[in-house]
């Protein structure tokens, strides 16, 4: 378990960038992710792990590639669908093991139709990654009538940790902290639709600032206008402890 967590988060630094780019196990095509395989190509290098779908791993990612892989296994209802908790686990644990992947993430729905299945999934999810010792990592996804703040996260967050999740991924909002206090596990921002990209570096440096261990981030990075500056000026923040105007100079360089 902690050999598989120190391929993510950096012994070095004690943080990680993971590059999300599951988006599609819902969403379909997603900007910025219609052709994945050039997509991530330019970003792998800066990435210290990619969460993806195992369909997206078996044929767009190259066997040989050294970056570690997360494996989003939970999957269900499409963006067509007015609620999206109806999810499932799709990828065994097996099949986890045998693509070789360092952890596992699905989402869990707190407040949603079906949260009472989705907390049930994450629990049997974790049953099973025990006995291999593989990390779990939570999602907290935001239902649209949901409210993003501390008591609605923390909420989720918790109830995560407390099911056995490894690793929380979140979004940040005001008073992150009070989340990062009652929450035991590392936490990960997940970045969100695409905003500014001074404003997303900022987000990921407060989230540092407020005790994230670092981002999986995805729409901030791939539909940025410079996808690779993005990633660099992110891995600045969160490895290199960067302020947010020299990450945005590293972005700027970058892209010219
Ligand atoms: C999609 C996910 C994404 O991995 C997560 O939301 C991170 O991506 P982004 O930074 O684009 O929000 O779980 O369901």
């Amino acid at each position: 378990m902690k050999n598989r967590l120190s391929k993510v988060i950096s012994p070095k630094t004690g943080k990680t960038v993971m590059l999300a780019v599951d988006h599609g196990y819902f969403q379909g095509p997603t900007t910025g992710l219609k052709e994945l395989k050039k997509a991530i190509e330019p970003l792998i290098p800066h990435a210290d792990c990619l969460f993806i779908t195992r369909g997206m791993l078996r044929n767009c990612v190259d066997a040989q590639t050294k970056i570690p892989i997360f494996l989003r296994v939970s999957g269900g209802p499409s963006v067509l669908k007015e609620d999206l908790s109806d999810e499932h686990i799709t990828t065994s644990m097996e099949e986890a093991l045998r693509l070789n992947a360092v952890g596992v993430g699905m989402s869990i729905f707190v407040g949603g139709e079906n949260e009472s299945r989705t907390i049930a999934n994450l629990g049997e999810l974790v049953n099973e990654a025990e006995p291999s010792n593989m990390p779990v990592l939570a999602i907290t996804a935001v239902g649209k009538e949901m409210a993003r703040d501390a008591r609605y996260l923390g909420l989720a967050c918790r109830m995560a940790a407390e099911q056995g999740a490894h690793i929380v991924k979140t979004y940040y909002c005001e008073n992150f902290k009070d989340i990062v206090k009652s929450c035991p596990v590392p936490i990960v921002i997940a970045g969100g639709k695409k905003i500014d990209e001074k404003d997303a570096l900022q987000m990921a440096r407060s989230a540092i600032d407020d005790g994230a261990v670092g981002v999986d981030m995805g729409r901030n990075i791939f539909q940025s206008d410079s996808p690779v500056g993005m990633i660099k000026a992110v891995n600045a923040v969160v490895h290199e402890n960067a302020s947010v105007d020299e990450a945005y100079q590293i972005y700027e360089k970058e892209k010219k």
